[in-house]
């Protein structure tokens, strides 16, 4: 939600801001602008555009766009419609000071009350000129440099920012501050080069020298001076600058015209990635054993565990019912799952020897950190499942295991809901094994079985063409339903949630048994109903049953289903094949189909697939 990039040093700021802009423009793309103070006479220059990345460098061509400090922003509404004059960065009403925000600041209307019976008067409709006037007014009240000022102003803030100010007068300094939401500072090793990001795409080409500022603190960065950063009562805090590498290539669509299809295909890849290391061979002979070492480490807390609750949102959420019934078969230990959104309100019975695990792609979705931190105030150990390495919720978890499957640009979740399962089969075995609750012979299967899902899912990818010209029968549809059973119920949910966010077209996951008690009511010639129907156990004859009874109302059925299966393809419109695998582990192959079919039928429809409408990739308001 919005990304926030900044630079101060030698070179020529716009460029650098420009491309970290691109880089971010996953959080939020409705508008975007730019504040630079000119080389030649310390003027200060915003731009701004409605709409992209690229309207604002169109409309930029041809101006002053000199400078070696500035701060720029790609915008996720929240308060005031996408517009030019809502557009960061903000101006403070004396010309000198700018801002860029990311967050809600919640109790700005009451600010700008107060401010404008001080004689403020605010241009746009936003939360974030409310802050940069507040910062003005501070700063002439104490007549203070612009750090002194951003920090005593925060102090009357309540709600979630991550911001970075420039005052024309001072062109030597950048001063930023989070609370709440993500932000990284780039150090080059002599403190000749800063640069800030909401993450460290924009910044991973420059140096991999990264800190991270806790919630309240403020950094004011110098030119060719260390870095000093204070919380808001002004005392100094030391910090930890950390190494973090990120995989450029990643960053780019390598030949695919879309990052949603290129983060596709990348799960062979990425998901081998995230099992090396981890599945190994057992010290005793050639059986594979996993090994975590945040199982290692966190053992004890682990194995006397009554209960498990996971936390997360969206796709993750959608992992995290998967996560549920590996960790129940394998493990025998209770789990629930439930939206952080709501388990932060909901008053949690939560026991300190409960563990809590909380999924995340990009490490900041705003309620799945404030889940884990009411976890950790009531005593359980939080374990996070995550991928922006050195986010938030990878920082504040007890411990963890990352899903290493790369940076996730698309906005539609692919590479990292498998990542995310595949982690968590890892994780319900090593505790099953521990705890003695699955056999020996289950757990090498399983194993091995997992090892096997790379090479399963490149079959599955083979039939990219034939899922592309299934999709273009689609594109007429308004609906779609879903359904599932067992472990195949939740990637019904997620190829619903798949379709929604990138065709537009409303879509409803459902157990298919379930469906008799409502939804069947929507059935009728134009509706497609899509059937994740993999034959390996018990449910598949009661799944069959329940694609009769949408036959029986002609209902147009695509179904996913075992390769070989000659029963469902005799009895359906179009059947897409997966390779066979025991149960536990059919979803890392269903849901592939389910992400080309929605890819497939966006692009038919014309759609901006990896940007759709509305949707920013990192939640960070509630
Ligand atoms: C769907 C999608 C979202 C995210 C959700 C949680 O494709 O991307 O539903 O899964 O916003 O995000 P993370 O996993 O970053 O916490």
């Amino acid at each position: 939600m919005c990304g926030i990039v900044g630079y101060i040093g030698p070179r020529q700021a716009y460029p650098i801001l420009i491309k970290g802009l691109h880089r971010l423009e996953y959080r939020g793309y409705d508008s975007a602008g730019c504040a630079l103070i000119s080389d030649t006479d310390n003027h200060l220059n915003i731009y701004k555009a409605k709409g992209k990345v690229s309207d604002l460098e169109r409309s930029a061509t041809g101006k002053d766009i000199s400078g070696s400090v500035g701060i720029a922003h790609t915008r996720w509404a929240t308060h005031g419609e996408p517009s030019e004059v809502n557009a960061h960065p903000h101006l403070g009403r004396s010309g000198y000071i700018t801002l860029v925000h990311n967050g809600i600041i919640e109790n700005y209307a009451t600010l700008r009350a107060q401010l404008i019976k001080k004689g403020f008067s605010f241009k746009s409709e936003t939360d974030t000129e409310v802050l940069v006037q507040l910062i003005e007014y501070t700063q002439q009240k104490l007549n203070c440099g612009l750090g002194n000022a951003v920090r005593n102003a925060l102090r009357l803030v309540i709600g979630a920012y991550a911001i970075a100010a420039i005052d024309s007068r001072r062109p030597h300094e950048l001063v930023c501050a989070r609370k709440s939401s993500p932000l990284a500072i780039g150090v080059v090793d002599d403190n000749s080069e800063f640069f800030i990001g909401s993450d460290a795409a924009p910044i991973a080409e420059y140096t991999d020298r990264i800190i991270y500022l806790k919630d309240e603190e403020v950094a004011v960065i110098t030119r060719d001076a260390p870095i000093k950063v204070y919380d808001l009562k002004g005392h100094e805090a030391e910090k930890e600058i950390q190494h973090v590498s990120l995989d450029l290539a990643m960053l780019d669509h390598e030949g695919f015209p879309h990052f949603m299809l290129k983060e596709i295909f990348d799960q062979p890849k990425v998901l081998t990635d995230c099992m090396r290391g981890r599945i190994v061979e057992s010290p005793y002979g050639h059986q594979p054993a996993v090994a975590l070492s945040a199982v290692t480490r966190h053992r004890r807390e682990l194995l006397r565990a009554k209960r498990i609750v996971i936390v997360s949102c969206g796709t993750s959420w959608h992992a995290g019912l998967i996560g549920k019934q590996l960790i129940e078969h394998f493990c025998r230990i209770p789990v629930e799952v439930a939206y952080a959104s709501e388990f932060r309100y909901s008053e949690p019975v939560i026991e300190h020897d409960d563990v809590v695990i909380a999924i995340s792609q990009s490490g900041e979705t705003a309620d799945t950190l404030a889940a884990l931190r009411t976890a950790k105030d009531h005593g359980a150990l939080v374990y996070g499942i995550v991928n922006g390495v050195g986010s938030s919720i990878a920082r504040e978890a007890d411990t963890g295991t990352y899903i290493h499957v790369g940076p996730e640009i698309g906005v539609a979740s692919t590479k990292a809901f498998t990542g995310q399962v595949t982690v968590l089969a890892m994780l319900a075995l090593a505790l099953g094994i521990a705890k003695g609750t699955v056999s020996q012979e289950e757990y090498e299967t399983t194993l091995r079985e997992l090892s096997a899902i790379p090479a399963k899912i490149e079959r599955v990818l083979l039939q990219n063409d034939k899922i592309r010209l299934l999709a273009e029968n689609f594109t007429y549809a308004h609906n779609f339903l879903y359904l599932g059973r067992g472990c195949n119920y939740p990637v019904a949910l997620e190829g619903a949630l798949k379709l929604k966010e990138i065709s537009y077209i409303h879509a409803e996951g459902y157990p298919a048994a379930e469906m008799k008690h409502g939804p069947i009511a929507l059935v009728d010639r134009e509706m497609p109903v899509v059937f994740v129907a993999t034959n390996h156990d018990a449910l598949y004859q009661k799944t069959i049953s329940n694609m009769q009874e949408i036959i029986s109302r002609h209902g147009r059925i695509i179904a996913i289903v075992t390769e070989g299966d000659e029963q469902v393809k005799a009895m359906v419109h179009k059947t897409i094949e997966v390779p066979d695998t025991i149960s536990a582990l059919t979803p890392l192959l269903t849901v592939i189909p389910l992400q080309l079919l929605a890819y497939h039928i966006a692009v038919a429809k014309g759609l901006d697939v990896d940007q759709p409408r509305n949707l920013a990739k990192s939640v960070t308001v509630e």
